[in-house]
């Protein structure tokens, strides 16, 4: 008997509805081709409910959501929503509810995608961020007196405790292990490989100024490292330096580990060197529970309803779910790989207007190629 997999879908504002669509598309022809089932079920949670009801993500619409195998994500923002509402209301609140505690974000650059790097070819940005999804700042902690007055005292504290950063870190190692299982990572040198090493881990922190927290993070790097994945090399960059490694040696990362406001920053980063908001995907993910897989971009109010978004970012997303969460990694595979084939061979760009396709032609593209796939 062929498996079914239950998925929440949230399409949400703005552009989400068009782009998820895509997504659900090439997932409906990935799972005929390769023997497994997907039942869908629709959500609208989003700017257009909460202003008709008030309503962001109710208990009830999580205690649902923990039924399901998987949970895809068009996008959360509104014009009409002040800031921080549905973020925190819908996306921040599925996150924390479910313990989604790694948002894995990859930083690929596919062939024919156009990257602001000079010369940068897609062999030089190939990595996975691994950014720990449910502490730091964004745990809630702090607070405000003497609002609104002169003297008025805001904080916001940072927050890491050593069981959220061993989790992260060892989804991290895992991560690293998987990704070189087949082949050691090609930064590798012959020294390394003497060395038994097949990948690279990056911890991404601040040592030399938040040396509470990052002291913490790097204890528990290396001691986990150490004593069960000594065939992953391990190193370390201060968050500044890294942004300007992304930009100027990107091939010197694998996977990298680190803090929930760091990944955030250098994740959009990553997302434009890897040619933009179109084709960055990522997954918030609860390895024991739900995950929820998402485009990193937001809802391009602008652009709603004119069916010229690039929907790749939200493909690539069901490629991630398939891939980190349902397990089924030849449909993945070929999800990618068709998506490979469309932006090298078809695409002239990846912007929204511009990519000489509409949104559903792009998604017909790679549904074809998904149901032609032969891997
Ligand atoms: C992201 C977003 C969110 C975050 C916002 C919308 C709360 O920027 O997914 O990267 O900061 O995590
Ligand atoms: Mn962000």
């Amino acid at each position: 008997m062929s498996k079914t997999y239950r998925i929440a879908v949230m399409p949400g504002d703005g552009t989400g509805p068009e782009v998820t669509a895509e997504a659900v598309k090439v997932l409906k022809v990935a799972a005929d081709k390769f023997g497994f089932k997907v039942d869908l079920t629709d959500y609208d949670f989003g700017g257009e409910r909460y202003k008709r009801t008030g309503e962001t993500l109710p208990d009830s619409a999580i205690e649902e959501l923990r039924g399901y195998d998987s949970i895809l994500l068009g996008a959360i923002g509104h014009p009409d929503v002040k800031p921080g509402i549905l973020e925190k209301g819908i996306l921040l609140k599925a996150r924390f509810a479910l313990d989604q505690y790694i948002n894995l974000r990859p930083v690929r650059l596919y062939p024919g995608v156009e990257t602001p790097l000079k010369d940068a070819k897609p062999e030089d940005i190939n990595f996975v961020v691994v950014r720990e999804n449910t502490e730091d700042a964004y745990a809630g902690m702090g607070g405000v007196v003497h609002y609104g007055t002169s003297n008025e005292v805001a904080t916001q504290t940072a927050v890491y405790t050593r069981a959220g950063v061993e989790r992260a870190i060892r989804y991290a190692f895992e991560c690293a292990k998987k990704r070189n299982a087949k082949k050691p990572w090609r930064g590798l040198s012959q020294k390394d490989l003497d060395a038994g090493y097949i990948g690279q881990l990056t911890l991404v922190g601040k040592t030399n100024v938040l040396t509470f927290l990052f002291d913490l993070w790097e204890r528990a790097f290396h001691e986990i490292g150490a004593a069960e994945y000594p065939e992953i090399k391990r190193d370390y960059n201060h968050v500044d330096a890294c942004c300007m490694w992304f930009v100027k040696n990107p091939q010197w990362y694998d996977v990298i580990v680190t803090g929930n406001l760091f990944g955030d920053i250098i994740t959009d980063l990553g997302a434009m060197i890897q040619g933009g908001m179109g084709v960055a995907a990522g997954g918030n993910i609860n390895p024991q529970g739900v995950s929820m897989f998402e485009p990193i971009g937001g809802s391009a109010p602008k652009y709603t309803g004119m069916n010229i978004i690039n929907p790749l970012a939200a493909i690539g997303s069901a490629h991630l779910m398939l891939d980190a969460a349902l397990g089924e990694t030849k449909a993945a595979e070929a999800i990618e790989a068709a998506i490979m084939d469309v932006t090298a061979n078809k695409m002239k760009s990846m912007a929204a207007g511009k990519m000489g396709y509409s949104t559903t032609e792009v998604g017909d593209l790679v549904a074809q190629r998904v149901a032609d796939y032969k891997g």
